[in-house]
């Protein structure tokens, strides 16, 4: 189901709340793990979305994938502009068991840090930090500057969790996509989203072959 921009909240899936998962694409590059997290999570029946995507992340969403807004907004539950303050998610009495922020450019990391809740997506990200949520950043940048790596340590001193989407290669991924969701499957544990695209670690083979 996809409900497009409302500022009041959407009755048809606020009554029996399922777990609510607040998610923002901003203009990052790696547009890839933001869609891919919304695919994965539209596949969990007790799991809601609700989407803001900023007008960046939807330029880099084009770039990068050749898809658009629409598309991607068809892949969450609720689904805000960046204008729309007034937003259900904008304020604390909204439930939700957190918020995702996939990918992070340095801007909505500088903003969050600073509280400076200049668009739906900084402020619910600041209502999630406030009520003591999980707050995950995807952020992304190389290299960082002394700026990005300040803010990064304030979002870690606020109760923020700074996740750049760095892959590993130790689970021999054949291509992007496993790559991604090797990557997303430890975004979703830190969540509590019980799922099972991680294959879970059991030791180094060699250990397997002790005399
Ligand atoms: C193709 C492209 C790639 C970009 N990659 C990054 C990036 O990796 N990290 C970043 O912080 N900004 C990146 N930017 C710049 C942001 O999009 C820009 O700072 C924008 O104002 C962020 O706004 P937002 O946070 O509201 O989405 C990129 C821009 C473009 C056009």
């Amino acid at each position: 189901m996809s409900l497009s921009s409302t500022s009041t909240f959407p009755a048809s899936i606020s009554d029996q709340p399922s777990r609510r998962i607040v998610i923002g694409i901003t203009g990052a590059t790696g547009a890839i793990y933001g869609v891919r997290l919304l695919t994965i999570l539209r596949d969990m029946p007790d799991i809601e979305t609700h989407l803001v995507i900023s007008d960046a992340g939807a330029l880099n969403l084009h770039q990068e994938l050749d898809i658009n807004r629409k598309q991607v907004e068809a892949l969450s539950d609720a689904v805000y502009s960046t204008r729309e303050i007034g937003a259900a998610i904008a304020s604390g009495s909204f439930q939700s068991d957190g918020m995702i922020i996939a990918p992070c450019s340095m801007k909505t990391l500088s903003s969050i840090s600073s509280s400076l809740c200049d668009n739906l997506i900084t402020r619910a990200a600041d209502v999630v930090l406030k009520e003591h949520r999980r707050l995950l950043l995807m952020v992304r940048e190389t290299p960082f500057n002394l700026a990005h790596l300040r803010n990064m340590i304030s979002i870690t001193e606020m109760g923020g969790i700074v996740f750049p989407p760095l892959p590993s290669f130790y689970h021999r991924p054949k291509n992007i996509t496993e790559m991604v969701d090797h990557t997303l499957g430890r975004v979703l544990d830190l969540l509590m989203i019980d799922n099972d695209i991680v294959p879970r670690w059991s030791g180094l083979k060699k250990s397997l072959n002790k005399k």
